[in-house]
């Protein structure tokens, strides 16, 4: 067969074609995009597919089932070599400033849910492809001028898409308001009716359900052409001299061929299906790739007689679709003509919690077979594991010398030795129906005819319910259980408990525990003596975080699942984002009518009051630009053209938190000759200095000398013709340290008081004493003599990384293009490093992906200029403008499960005072982001530093902002209007910063309910406890007692025997 010469694919409808002889196997898509296209609509946030930032949409021909198939994906872990033969279409694509922008993009700026933008154009493409699915398959009713999905779905569909700034609930009010079963009435505030108005649905945005074209034909012609099966392509790795393969064969038989030549030369080769695995595993560079993506046997869905047999490379969305499709049909009937009863309760189970799985721009691509593959070869979390082992599902695994093997999951986890010539093709999930079957229960009369239940639930305990948060624990727990005469109780017949993700190579099983429930009526005496059986199960191994909480977690599940065969106990009411496989999980009926009442996970009122004195000042307008942000074409710096000849520098960073550096190693980095130069603080001219930062606590040196102070301080900076050479070549840099001289570091607050190591706070942020202090503390009528609080530290988070642009110009003059929030920072410190005057260096700043102050020290107008403001209005601010003065107040509801620790926030009412606010949309959103950063800081981002210094959360793997099932589910907002203040512009007040700290009612919501809990399940006597922040799951659980349920059950036995 021919071979294919170029790779080809259509971008926002036009046919594109890439030379193969130009493409490492590894490059991703999005980095196509970003390096050799107009299109930079897609960005780079993560790049490990936990943010969205990168979300595009996917075409695909289906040539099994000649149907072409559409989905979002993240470009970020895609492969370039994946999307041969397919349509992908970025923001740009769905509508622009030429052709019009697509009614997402308009709606976004009506609805005021766009401020820095750079999160924008990824969930407005993962919001396009749930709009496309709905129309592909959506279950409801067509209401006209709106999708096929509901409420609920249109939010979820954007649950794994990361905004630091919105506060998601504007975001949220863009996904409904293309919900068929929508009320516009619960809409937020809008540019398209006026306040008070009844919402006119002709006013938005027109939404038309046919849509885009998915370039269906090009996609089926290119995959019916000889073209596809044929793509093979190598490329010369620069930095090892060596060659990087890819296959994509055409048959299992070809895939066979090049596992076994690959085991032959003794490489690793890598199976592509998803790739999303790069974006745990960063650093497998695989030399050879095998794209097993469109291999029939490897993506069947086939329906047998006791079970349904799922291809490897079968996706996670096809498995829920599928899952949930046998559910839907009546009374299914088989190939061979046997009937299968509807509502499988286990299929019903698995497909919600895998709908918890990563986020749906994962799921569309990640395979079933490569998810079961990182748990068994890289002792991944994974949840499918832990399922198909509670379910007793089996897999079918090619191994050397094309064996067939069956196994059930358990044998497959535990004893099988993967090689790297094993083929996982299938796994089996067999049907666990329901089913009125004569059992014995030889206590009356021998044999009896009694229906047979089975109770099947899956938990997992996650730092977010939803998005891209890997479990701390996981469990599937299955019982056939039927009621027992001779007993009196409810009792299981068989049991099958499985646990992962706590701190264990893979899923187990706790079989000692099955064993010992079988045929046993389940009293708490019982119950807990099982508990104390799986804690010899779920042992996390040494090393594991939060390992007491995870044991305790596990014990909550196991409590949760038997509790109704327990007659003593009342259930536990598990929230939402634990309990998964229940029916009511909270989503919408499958009723295909509107309107079936919909629950909602936000909603929110808005009150304020507008001005129209100094119209339009005073009016909600919407942001300029945010269409342009929407679509993808508002430029930051990462997205201008890299002139020619650009060169591209990457950090090298410390290792160690303090040491003197004995030598810098950098001959492997010079391997590829793409690397150009390595740069130190030797290399500043000698005019300049070696400085980085001017700012707020003096000045800070830009490359270590002699020794560095902190983990990750650079070093120094490697420059090579493209970005990821100049990474890869800092990755290669290797230095000697001497960690001896000068001691250990200071790691902590305790560590730097007892050493007496502070920093110098500037004379004017100094706070100054009011009143006698002394005085007041001895008059005092209680006194707090010892008390300790602690603060955790926030990430900003901001999903646009730092990044400049910088372009020597005439007569050392220097251009900068900054993506930092204080230019004038930037201007000053660059001019004093290089030793020239300020004037000849000039900075652009755009637009910046995100700031909070983080990207800026000081402002320039606030501080050294008067601003003129309008035509009438000349303004010289005094010092006092730049100081906060705002008022503020607000009170939360939460819900705090016992048995994860989990919170949900029921409510929010915020008042807020903005003075006489600019723009009240503005203002708003600037109150609910920032109440939603603090809700991240009092709650889910831990900021973690190992005992070197080495920051430990440093991805979205590790840290946790909020996401959109994180937010209040009711979240209220009034603007105060306070009088007029003379010494502020047009009397307004600042509205970006302190509305944050409102999110401490958040903590304090949570230490009531956990004070309750402590009254109620008087686990504690002491009534007063400390709550640090953030309040994680485990530190709430652990305040209501990780053995609360021990002594719950302790309790019952004695009150039982009393
Ligand atoms: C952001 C994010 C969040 C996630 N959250 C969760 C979560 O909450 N719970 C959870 O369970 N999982 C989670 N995952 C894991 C995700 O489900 C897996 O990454 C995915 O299923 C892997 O499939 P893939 O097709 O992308 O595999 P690939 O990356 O293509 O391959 C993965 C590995 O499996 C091998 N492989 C693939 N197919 C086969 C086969 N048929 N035979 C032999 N070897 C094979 C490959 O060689 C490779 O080593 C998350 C992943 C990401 C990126
Ligand atoms: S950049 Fe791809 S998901 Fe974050
Ligand atoms: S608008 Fe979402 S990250 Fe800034």
């Amino acid at each position: 067969m021919e071979l294919a010469k170029k790779l080809v694919f259509v971008l926002n409808g036009q046919k594109t074609q890439v030379d193969l002889s130009q493409i490492h196997p590894a490059t991703t898509l999005l980095s196509y995009l970003r390096c050799h296209t107009q299109y930079k609509g897609a960005k780079l946030g993560c790049g490990e597919g936990g943010c969205g930032a990168c979300v595009v949409h996917l075409s695909k021909y289906n040539t099994d089932t000649k149907e072409t198939e559409e989905f979002s994906i993240s470009s970020c872990l895609t492969l370039l070599g994946s999307i041969d033969g397919c349509s992908i279409t970025t923001s740009e694509g769905l509508g622009n400033c030429r052709d019009g922008h697509h009614a997402i993009h308009k709606r976004v700026s009506g609805f005021h849910a766009s401020q820095c933008g750079y999160c924008t154009p990824g969930w407005c493409m993962s919001l396009y492809g749930a709009l496309r699915q709905a129309e592909a398959k959506g279950k409801h009713d067509h209401r006209q001028g709106f999708s096929k999905f509901s409420v609920l779905e249109a939010e979820k569909a954007i649950a794994g898409n990361l905004c630091r700034c919105t506060g998601y609930r504007p975001i949220a009010d863009v996904c409904k308001s293309f919900a068929g079963d929508v009320d516009l009435e619960d809409l937020g505030l809008n540019t398209f009716w006026k306040k008070n108005e009844v919402p006119d649905p002709n006013k938005l945005p027109e939404y038309n359900s046919i849509g885009l074209s998915t370039n269906s034909k090009f996609c089926r012609k290119s995959c019916e052409d000889s073209i596809r099966p044929t793509l093979n392509f190598s490329y010369k790795d620069e930095f090892s001299g060596e060659e990087r393969v890819w296959i994509r064969p055409s048959s299992l038989d070809d895939i066979l061929g090049a596992l076994e030549k690959a085991v032959k030369e003794n490489v690793e080769p890598k199976l592509v299906v998803g790739n999303t695995s790069a974006g745990i595993y960063k650093n497998i560079e695989p030399k050879v790739f095998i794209d097993i993506s469109n291999i029939s046997e490897l993506q069947v869905i086939r329906r047998h007689d006791s079970e349904i047999e799922v291809g490897a490379a079968v996706t996670i969305s096809k498995l829920i679709e599928a899952l949930e499709d046998t559910n839907a049909i009546a009374d299914d009937v088989l190939d061979n003509g046997k009937v299968i009863p509807t509502r499988n309760l286990v299929f019903e189970g698995i497909a919600n919690h895998l709908k918890k799985v990563a986020s749906g721009y994962i799921r569309n691509t990640a395979s079933i077979g490569g998810n079961i593959i990182m748990a068994k070869k890289f002792s991944f979390d994974s949840d499918v594991a832990t399922i198909l082992l509670g379910i007793n599902a089996s897999v079918k695994i090619i191994i050397s010398e094309r064996t067939e093997s069956l196994l059930t999951m358990e044998e497959f986890l535990d004893k099988t030795c993967l090689d790297s010539g094993t083929l996982l093709l299938s796994v089996y999930i067999p049907y666990w129906n329901e089913i009125r079957n004569p059992v014995e229960d030889s206590g009356i009369n021998g044999n009896s005819d009694i229906c047979e239940n089975l109770l099947f639930k899956t938990y997992r305990a996650a730092p977010r319910p939803l998005g891209n948060a890997v479990s701390y624990v996981n469990a599937a727990c299955l019982a056939q259980i039927y009621p027992s005469r001779r007993q009196g109780n409810l009792v299981a017949k068989s049991l099958r408990l499985a646990f992962g993700a706590f701190g264990v190579r893979h899923a187990i099983r706790a079989t000692s525990v099955e064993e010992f429930l079988v045929d046993r009526a389940i009293s708490p005496a019982i119950l807990l003596e099982a508990i104390e059986m799986l804690k010899l199960h779920v042992i996390p191994v040494e090393g594991t975080r939060k390992s007491a909480y995870r044991q305790s977690v596990a014990v909550g599940f196991l409590f949760d699942f038997l509790s109704p065969l327990v007659k003593e106990v009342v259930p536990p009411r598990i929230i939402d984002s634990v309990q998964v496989n229940n029916s009511q999980n909270g989503n919408t009926p499958n009723c295909g009518k509107w309107p079936c009442k919909p629950k909602s996970i936000t909603a929110g009122k808005q009150t304020m009051e507008f001005h129209h004195e100094y119209n339009p000042v005073g009016q909600p307008s919407p942001k300029v630009a945010a269409e342009l942000q929407a679509s993808g074409e508002a430029v930051f710096v990462d997205d201008i053209p890299s002139p020619d000849n650009c060169l591209y520098g990457a950090f090298v960073y410390s290792k160690k938190a303090l040491a003197l550096i004995k030598k810098v190693g950098v001959k492997d980095a010079f391997q590829s000759p793409s690397v150009v130069s390595y740069i130190t603080f030797t290399d500043i001219p000698k005019q300049g200095r070696n400085i980085g930062l001017d700012g707020f606590f003096g000045e800070d040196i830009l490359l270590a000398e002699e020794t560095v102070e902190c983990f990750g301080q650079p070093i120094g900076l490697m420059v090579a013709d493209t970005w990821h050479d100049a990474k890869r070549a800092a990755d290669k840099v290797t230095i000697d340290y001497d960690c001896e001289t000068l001691g250990p570091p200071i790691l902590s607050v305790e560590d730097a008081v007892a050493k007496n190591s502070f920093y110098q706070v500037p004379g004017w942020m100094a706070p100054k004493p009011i009143g006698d202090l002394a005085k007041g503390m001895s008059e005092a009528d209680i006194r707090i003599e010892s008390a300790e609080v602690r603060m955790g530290s926030q990430y900003y988070f901001y999903l646009e990384t730092q990044t400049v642009l910088a372009i020597p110009d005439e007569d050392e003059c220097m251009t900068v293009y900054s993506a930092c929030q204080s230019p004038d920072i930037i201007q000053k410190t660059i001019a004093k490093c290089l030793g020239i005057p300020i004037h000849n260096v000039r900075v652009i700043t755009r637009r910046v992906g995100g700031g909070f102050g983080g990207k800026a020290c000081r402002s320039v107008p606030a501080q050294l200029q008067s601003v003129d403001l309008s035509a009438q209005t000349y303004w010289v601010p005094d010092s006092s403008a730049s100081q906060y003065l705002n008022y503020g107040a607000a009170a939360t509801e939460v819900e705090v499960d016992l048995l994860s620790g989990a919170t949900t926030i029921i409510q929010t009412d915020i008042i807020y005072d903005c003075g006489r606010s600019l723009n009240p949309a503005v203002d708003l959103g600037q109150i609910e982001g920032a109440f939603v950063q603090g809700v991240g800081f009092f709650m889910t981002e831990e900021h973690v530093v190992d005992k070197n210094g080495k920051l430990v959360s440093d991805g979205t793997w590790t840290y946790k902002v909020p996401t959109i099932d994180t937010i209040p589910q009711k979240f209220n907002v009034e603007l105060l209007n306070s009088p007029l203040h003379q010494a502020r512009i047009l009397s307004s007040k600042a509205s970006g910063e302190p509305p944050l700290l409102l999110a401490s009612s958040v903590h304090c919501a949570i230490r009531e309910a956990i004070r309750a809990a402590r009254k109620e399940l008087a686990t504690n006597n002491n009534k007063h406890f400390r709550m640090d922040s953030p309040a994680t799951m485990d530190v709430i659980k652990s305040l209501c007692g990780l053995d609360s349920i021990e002594l719950y059950l302790k309790s019952l036995s004695i009150s039982s025997k009393q």
